[in-house]
């Protein structure tokens, strides 16, 4: 089965754990847009959606799926999110697509946290595949940029990429992540950065696989 199949695959079974007439998050990036065509068919059946990005929200708009600002709704029961990395503990590194800060906004107001990806993701450490961004403001960069390496990381400026909220990333290189919940800590003192794509302290509370034969189940 193809990557794209496996990605489906998991976005599927992430329609079971959707309730009837609640309010759903959705992230950003390709398994999650598998997972709006899946939520699409049901979109009668919930309240309304919480969108990650201004790109996931037009991909809902365009479904026919009602999307809600996150201010104007009192719970969000579930977010659905994919990933770039994540390890058996459903801890995760997320932001390749450049929403990590709403993304992590939503995930730490949501009520369940159901993560989807394909069999390619899994990782035993996280940083083996994929670097840490982070997002800060412009003016933060190089400041940010010196503290990340005096942390014996080796960030990189993604030049050219705005964030929804009109900020910049440095996608971070070689970064110790034995303990990700205290790295993400570390990084959050970093003053002038907005979000690290580490998903360690607010993880995954459920993580579909999909593998081709079937959805693994991380919980
Ligand atoms: C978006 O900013 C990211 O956090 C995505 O969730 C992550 O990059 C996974 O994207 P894909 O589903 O496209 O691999």
């Amino acid at each position: 089965m193809d990557v794209e199949a496996k990605k489906r695959q998991a976005a599927e079974g992430a329609l079971e754990h959707v309730e009837i007439g609640s309010v759903v998050g959705v992230g950003t990036g390709s398994t999650t847009n598998h997972f709006i065509d899946a939520l699409a068919r049901i979109r009668h059946r919930i309240d309304a959606t919480v969108a990650s990005s201004e790109a996931t929200a037009a991909l809902l708009r365009e479904r026919g799926i009602r999307v809600s600002d996150l201010n104007s709704v009192d719970e969000v029961s579930l977010y659905v999110d994919g990933a770039d990395e994540c390890t058996h503990h459903r801890q995760l590194v997320k932001g390749r697509g450049g929403a990590l800060a709403r993304e992590k906004i939503i995930a730490a107001a949501a009520r369940r946290f159901v993560c989807i990806v394909d069999d390619s993701k899994l990782v035993d450490v996280l940083g083996t595949t994929a670097p840490v961004p982070v997002e800060v403001i412009p003016m933060a960069r190089g400041y940010a940029a010196r503290q990340l390496v005096s942390l014996g990381g080796n960030p990189f400026w993604r030049e050219g990429a705005v964030t929804d909220n009109g900020n910049a990333i440095l996608d971070v290189h070689g970064l110790d992540l034995v303990a990700p919940a205290e790295t993400e800590s570390i990084l959050n003192q970093i003053t002038g950065t907005v979000a690290n794509g580490l998903f360690a302290r607010r993880r995954a509370d459920v993580v579909l696989v999909g593998t081709g034969s079937e959805v693994r189940i991380l919980s």
